[in-house]
Parts: structure tokens; sequence; C-alpha cells
């Protein structure tokens, strides 16, 4: 129960009387999995495991390795193919976040993930920062030219791959950040706003092992309230274990309960049929 302690009484207080207005929210893989997207690294039914188990993949992480791309970009067509981001639907969680802006007081989302079903739950391009990119467009990622991502979805769809046409043998890819790639520019601008205006973190749905994303917890002021929701704790992150408050469970569930505590069904629901 999300108020089952003194911590949780005062958040959901503080939540319901109106007293954040500034929320910031941190998010990953684990805020789509009830989507039916699988995420990184759960045992089992992360993307992870399944290229270790299923496919014999030493080294899993490779499928986003920009080398290992140009070399052998069957690998992440493979997974473009498989994976369809065009079938996906946002869950409850991405509608609270979408919810908090409709209030005004969401400050920004920073998200990691790709599939750009926040867009589709109604936060709006101004409050979002996708971190690793998204597949709504495609590039050359040596010459940065744009191509048609939907071009690059046929190709996939036939077992083809699309290259550049004037960088020889490079493979266009979605613009999502590859591990040895540069994060946007708005990663780093949009990061003062933790710092400077959050009164209130959420962290839902990532495993916080991938760097620099996973710094930015220590950008909200000591006397910024944390509020974690995941499966599993977010302890080795420093300012987490030293100050937060932890919701474990399936993120749909509990903020489902924040929704109720805060007597913000109706609303909510009319939010999200809007
Ligand atoms: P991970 O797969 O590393 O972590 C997902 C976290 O969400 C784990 O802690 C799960 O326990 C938790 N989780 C899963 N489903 C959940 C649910 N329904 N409710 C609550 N918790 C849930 O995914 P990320 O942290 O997003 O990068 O991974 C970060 C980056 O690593 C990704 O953006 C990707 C990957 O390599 C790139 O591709 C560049
Ligand atoms: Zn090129």
């Amino acid at each position: 129960v999300v108020n089952g302690c003194s911590e949780g009484r005062e958040f959901i207080h503080n939540l319901k009387q109106g007293y954040y207005k500034q929320i910031s929210v941190l998010t990953g893989a684990g805020l789509s999995t009830n989507a039916g997207i699988p995420d990184y690294r759960s045992p089992d039914t992360g993307l992870y495991s399944i290229l270790e188990k299923e496919y014999g993949m030493k080294s899993p992480t490779d499928i986003f390795q920009l080398s290992i791309f140009y070399r052998n970009p069957q690998l992440f067509y493979g997974y473009l193919k498989k994976i369809n981001f065009d079938m996906f639907h946002p869950t409850l969680s991405h509608y609270f976040i979408g919810f908090l802006e409709t209030k005004g007081i969401l400050c920004v989302n920073f998200t990691q993930n790709i599939d750009g079903l926040e867009l589709r739950a109604g936060i709006s391009r101004e409050k979002l920062v996708t971190a690793h990119g998204d597949v709504t467009r495609a590039h050359c990622p040596s010459c940065d030219k744009e191509y048609d991502i939907e071009e690059l979805k046929r190709k996939a769809m036939n077992d083809q791959i699309m290259y550049c046409d004037t960088c020889p043998d490079v493979p266009i890819k979605p613009r999502i950040v590859f591990f040895g790639e540069m994060l946007p520019d708005e990663f780093h601008e949009k990061s003062s706003l933790l710092s400077e205006k959050s009164d209130c973190g959420l962290i839902i749905g990532t495993s916080l092992q991938v760097a620099p994303f996973n710094s930015l917890p220590i950008l909200f002021p000591t006397i910024t309230q944390l509020v974690v929701i995941n499966n599993e704790p977010l302890d080795h992150i420093p300012r987490i274990s030293a100050s937060s408050l932890y919701y474990k469970g399936n993120c749909d569930s509990i903020v489902q309960e924040i929704i109720k505590e805060c007597e913000w069904e109706k609303d909510f629901n009319d939010f999200r049929a809007s």
C-alpha cells in the first residue's frame, strides 16, 4: 500500500494537496513492459536474457554497439523486424505522466525508452527528453543524413538492409542512441530542470545501469522528495540509497493506487478517455 509508512503518507498528502508543483519523472523500459515490450535486463523476460538463451549470444548488448552494427547490421535489423513498435499502446503509467502535465505539475520526463509511447499518452514534446532517441526517425550514423523511417521499416520487414547513398557500406538506423554514440543535446540542456526546479522526482521502471542517464538522480537537490517505483531497489545509486521512498512492484498497480489515494480517479479516467 502506498501510504503504509509515514514517508508514504507524507508523499501522498503533498501530492494530493498540490504541494509539488514541478514533478520530474525519470523512466526506463519497465514502464513499457505492461504494453508488451520486453525490457533489457529482467531475468528470463528481458531482451538480453532472450538473446543469450535463445540466440546463444555471449554479449547481447552487441545488438546496440555501433561498431558491430557497421559490420553486421542484420543483427539489429532482425530485432526491428521482430519488435514492430507501431503495435503497442501506452500503459497506465505513461498516461499518469501525461495526466501530471495536464494538471500543470510536470516539470520534465527524461526517458530512456525509444518506443515513443510517451507522446501517444499525451506528454508533449516540450516536456519530454528522449535521452536515447526514438524510433520515429532514421539517419545515417556516419554523415547523419535523415532517411525515411517507414522505408527503413519496410526494408527490415523484407530482410533487406538500407544503406546510405553517400557513405559506402554504412547501414541506416533509427535515430536511437547506440553504445558509442552521443546523447542528444537536450539531455544536457534540460538537466538543469532537475537541479534547479524539481520539488519531486519519480523514478519508474529503470535499472539505472546505463551511464550517463544513471547520473541524473544526483542532480536533485537533497530537499527534493524522490520516489522509486520499480520491481527492484536502486540502492547502487547513492542519492537514492541516501534518501528516497521505495515502492516495490508493478508500476501500473502502484500508480493506480497513488491515483486512488489522491482521489484523482475520475479526472484521470476522463483524461485517458480524451
Ligand atoms: P532495464 O531492463 O535495464 O531495467 C528495467 C527495470 O524495470 C528493471 O529494474 C526491472 O526490474 C524493472 N521493471 C520491469 N518491468 C516493470 C514493471 N512493470 N513495474 C516496475 N518495474 C519494472 O531497462 P532500462 O533501465 O530502461 O539503452 O535500460 C537502460 C538502457 O539499457 C536502455 O535504454 C537501453 C539498454 O541498453 C540503449 O539501447 C542505448
Ligand atoms: Zn551517410
